[in-house]
């Protein structure tokens, strides 16, 4: 349903005009191939070269931008994650760290940084993202506070090969493009987008991945039912299974298991519209100029990383992920400080309170020649909820 603009803060006119080329960019698709499928919308308006949410240079992150993710809420978010990759860059006897999606390059200034201090520093640490101002944003803050790991620090354009260590990846899955589906009457319909004068959606008959892919589902859908799925899942999945030589794959994100997420309540699916700190479900409003994201269905996530071979090490809220890690114990030099210790205890409120990040965010651990049980993971695993 559209959003009502009155209530939201406007584009500056760059931005406008942005967003307007990207229309165009659209609506030229459109024109020459017909309507395009709801993934192929969903790619472009984010990742578009130049024009892009995440290609172009809006802000994104932060107060200033559209949302928070945990690494701009708290360090204490890196730090936990960073004793996490020490205990397996130990076992493997050192090792690299590669960071999918790193965003404005905070987490990887947070693990650094802690790894330093903890005398296991990766080998590397490199840092793949499909962004090309993301890359300039990491490149300045990586520059500017850690000048002395700068060489330790690179940006790959395709995926390593034989790989050992740890990789990373917070907030990626929900970012990437998903199919819409509805249950019909007599079949699934997906979601298309047509343009007239303005963008519009149609459902219409799903193509057979869509329907195969909704199939092996294996949920019972209500007619109306309307959902969505992560159809490069599989392939992602794969391409990630066979760099990795050995170690350990970190998957943070907003998400459930496949029962929860195609819950009978959950009819109307998961897909959100994020444009400064206002949520909803306007998929057209300012084309580039807002995220668009998708839950993550963790069954679905599991499926695929056996599917490539990997195993399945650890499951968990990020609430128990990061006090397993000892979140609780790293704020001990700070209790002499009062205005510190108000706001870290603010911050990891955020973090672990299930009405805020707490529940709904999980962290899903995967592994491929690495057996020792995950630090992560000791106070709490709820694998067999998958
Ligand atoms: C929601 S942001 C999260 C950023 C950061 N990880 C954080 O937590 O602040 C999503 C990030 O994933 C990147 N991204 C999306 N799909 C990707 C892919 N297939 N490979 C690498 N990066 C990707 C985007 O460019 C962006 O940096």
């Amino acid at each position: 349903m559209p959003i009502s603009l009155n209530n939201l803060p406007q584009p500056d006119p760059v931005a406008l005009q942005i967003s307007e080329k990207l229309s165009q960019h659209i609506r030229t698709e459109i024109a020459q191939s017909g309507p395009i499928d709801f993934a192929r919308y969903m790619e472009m308006t984010l990742y578009t070269p130049g024009l892009g949410y995440y290609s172009a240079g809006a802000q994104k992150f932060g107060e200033a931008g559209d949302f928070i993710t945990a690494p701009e809420i708290s360090p204490l978010f890196g730090q936990c994650i960073a004793k996490q990759i020490a205990d397996v860059l130990d076992h493997l006897e050192g090792g690299d760290i590669l960071e999918f999606g790193a965003g404005s390059g905070r987490l990887a200034v947070d693990i650094l940084t802690a790894l330093s201090k903890s005398n296991s520093l990766p080998n590397h640490y490199y840092i793949l993202e499909v962004s090309a101002s993301l890359k300039a944003r990491q490149q300045a803050l990586i520059a500017q506070q850690l000048p002395e790991f700068a060489e330790r620090v690179v940006w790959l354009d395709k995926l390593p090969e034989n790989f050992s260590g740890v990789i990373l990846a917070n907030e990626v899955l929900d970012a990437m493009p998903v199919h819409k589906f509805r249950q019909g009457d007599s079949g699934i319909l997906e979601r298309f987008v047509s343009c007239q004068d303005k963008f519009a959606e149609t459902f219409d008959q799903a193509s057979d991945e869509v329907i195969q892919a909704v199939d092996e589902l294996g949920i019972q859908l209500a007619a109306g039912y309307t959902s969505e799925i992560n159809m490069l899942l599989p392939a992602w999945m794969n391409s990630l299974a066979s760099c990795l030589k050995q170690g350990v794959v970190l998957l943070i994100d907003y998400g459930f298991v496949r029962r929860e997420y195609y819950h009978p309540d959950r009819h109307m699916g998961t897909l959100t519209c994020h444009y400064r700190h206002h949520s909803h479900d306007d998929v057209f409003l300012y084309p580039g100029l807002q995220d668009i994201t998708a839950h993550v269905d963790f069954t679905a996530v599991a499926q695929a990383a056996l599917a490539a071979n990997l195993q399945v090490s650890g499951f968990a809220t990020q609430a128990h992920f990061l006090m397993s890690c000892g979140l609780m114990t790293m704020t001990d030099d700070l209790s002499k400080d009062v205005q510190a210790s108000y706001q870290t205890a603010q911050e990891i409120k955020k973090l672990v309170l299930p009405s805020e990040m707490g529940e709904l965010f999980k962290v899903m651990a995967l592994s491929k020649n690495f057996d020792h049980p995950l630090i992560g993971f000791s106070l709490h695993d709820m694998r067999e909820k998958l």
